[in-house]
């Protein structure tokens, strides 16, 4: 079982026509077309939409997007139009509130790796692979790959797990010029945020990106290089051979799987509330990873 525990009901604005709830944003058409995308504090672990939203989460991965497009902008132009909310939004709309282009979106989840972990480590750990690439023996939990590999998955329903997939898996999906852009940008994209991250003392592990397409022009689209989208080690820390403390919701998922918190991941059962430290600790996290990220103090 997965999904949402409780099912948000999307807030209705004049103007606007309501398009998707996703697992963190609301999607809605603007008169003029364009896409309005809006982050909620939602999180989600282990497949699941929590019962429980993290304060000002929305806004950080909204205002981290925004002053991450800015540092890309010559590599690859991104779909933000205005911060603007719509006249008639609620004020609670504000910093977390993007007009985008609204896009053929390419249905590839693009993820970059420098570092080995997570699904990537899993098919290291069967076949010495990731996504098909081979990869040198002896590599552990954490290590930096010798370079940056692309590793695609396919985009999965709510609930459902993305699924990693070849590059010639990709190309017979959505074309042999349109998978190489996609490497190709994506590739580019980690390389220039690996190295400003760096400079920050924080690694970027891995990272997922979306494209779409404006007629013939591929454009960076979603959120990019957030905690919700990327693993972001603090340097300091790094250990190869076991997992690495991130600045994401790993306090969420060390609670979930904990005794305390009564939960089975296996069960058919949806996850509890998450207790108030918790969400605490999870909110200083997201504004932690926004302050180093960008040298600026959250408010
Ligand atoms: N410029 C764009 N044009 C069209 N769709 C976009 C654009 N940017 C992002 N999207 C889509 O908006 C949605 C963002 O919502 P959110 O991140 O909450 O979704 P998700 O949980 O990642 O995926 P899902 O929509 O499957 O639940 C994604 O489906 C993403 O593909
Ligand atoms: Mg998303």
């Amino acid at each position: 079982m997965s999904g949402f525990v409780e099912k948000p009901e999307p807030l209705q604005v004049p103007g606007l026509v309501h398009l998707h709830t996703g697992k963190v944003r609301e999607l809605y058409q603007n008169e003029a077309g364009d896409l309005v995308m809006v982050a909620s504090d939602r999180t989600s672990a282990y497949d699941w939409v929590l019962p429980t939203e993290i304060p000002d989460k929305g806004r950080i991965l909204t205002q981290l997007s925004l002053w991450w497009f800015d540092r890309l902008a010559d590599l690859v132009p991104n779909h933000v139009l205005s911060t603007e909310p719509p006249a008639g939004a609620p004020a609670d709309w504000a910093g977390r509130t993007l007009i985008c282009k609204s896009l053929r979106m390419v249905p590839v989840e693009c993820v970059a790796r420098g570092y080995l972990t997570g699904s990537g480590l899993v098919e290291y750990r069967e076949s010495r692979t990731v996504c098909g690439l081979a990869l040198p023996e002896g590599l552990v939990d954490g290590s930096e790959l010798p370079a940056p590999i692309f590793t695609p998955a396919t985009k999965a329903a709510v609930g459902e797990h993305d699924e990693n997939v070849s590059y010639e898996e990709v190309a017979r999906q959505v074309g042999a010029d349109t998978a190489a852009q996609l490497r190709q940008a994506t590739l580019a994209v980690y390389g220039r945020a690996r190295d400003i991250a760096r400079e920050r003392g924080v690694i970027l592990a891995d990272t997922k990106f979306e494209f779409g397409f404006e007629d013939e022009t591929l454009v960076i689209a979603d959120e990019v290089l957030t905690p919700d989208s990327s693993r972001f080690w603090p340097a300091d820390q790094w250990q190869p051979g076991r997992a690495q403390p991130s600045f994401d919701k790993q306090f969420v998922r060390d609670w979930l799987t904990s005794a305390e918190s009564g939960w089975d991941r296996h069960s058919e059962q949806p996850p509890p509330p998450l207790p108030q430290h918790i969400v605490d600790a999870t909110r200083a996290k997201y504004v932690e990873a926004y302050e180093r990220l960008t040298g600026a103090a959250w408010e």
